[in-house]
């Protein structure tokens, strides 16, 4: 069975670092699926499609043309060609990604990529339903959680060149995007079946690389 590792848990549980340090541990690939659906996103802003419209968002759904790049040292995103690793990130994407990443038809197109991408394995897939949907049969699942406070820190430390991105206001938007995603029909964020479960807040990165680490080598 090749070795695919499922990541999956709400933002700023550490998921990314997480995956990424795994995969250099193991000498695996890197899918970071959350950086697709944000791709996809900023391609229909650019666009002028209405986000909040799902028939809208998805007429366009097979229109941009993705690449993802997998190495965990440079991972990379390109839509038409072009690098939007930066562009991906600002709080217009990350605010209206939710509501994108609904859209059963943006979801079926994304999941054929991911798992072409996955093919014969040696990657570690990082997103919110990869051990439910993507890749079931992952012989590695795990959740990736911690608490809201430490989750919201975490990503308004990522997010501090963006002055409106204080913790208060990184915590209502964390939540209204946690409830997006775990309140959508299409494939919401759940633990999956066999999924191992691991709290971060009060480990250190490399206290959680050494946890999937040892997961992975129970599996040989
Ligand atoms: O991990 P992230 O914050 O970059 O993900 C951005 C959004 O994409 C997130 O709000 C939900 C969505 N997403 C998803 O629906 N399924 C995935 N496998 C990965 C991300």
């Amino acid at each position: 069975m090749p070795l695919v590792i499922a990541m999956d848990g709400p933002s700023g549980s550490g998921k990314s670092s997480a995956s990424k340090g795994v995969a250099r541990a193991l000498g695996l690939r890197y899918l970071d699926t959350g950086a697709m659906y944000r791709a996809v996103t900023w391609w229909m802003l650019r666009n002028g499609v209405p986000v909040e419209d799902a028939a809208a968002v998805a007429a366009r759904a097979q229109d941009p043309v993705l690449e993802s790049g997998t190495d965990p040292d440079g991972p990379t995103i390109t839509v038409d060609g072009a690098d939007v690793s930066g562009p991906i990130r600002t709080r217009e994407v990350t605010n209206a990604v939710s509501a994108v990443s609904a859209v059963p038809a943006v979801r079926a197109r994304l999941v054929e990529l991911q798992r072409e991408i996955i093919g014969a394995g040696g990657i570690v897939v990082e997103g919110r339903d990869i051990g439910t949907v993507v890749a079931p049969d992952a012989p590695v699942k795990v959740y990736l959680t911690a608490s809201d406070e430490v989750r919201a820190r975490r990503r308004a430390k990522d997010l501090a060149a963006d002055p409106g991105a204080s913790v208060t206001v990184t915590l209502d938007e964390q939540a209204r995007r946690d409830r997006l995603d775990s309140t959508r029909r299409a494939s919401p964020l759940a633990v999956a079946a066999g999924a191992h479960e691991i709290d971060s807040t009060e480990l250190t990165l490399d206290e959680v690389i050494e946890a999937v680490v040892r997961l992975a080598k129970e599996q040989e």
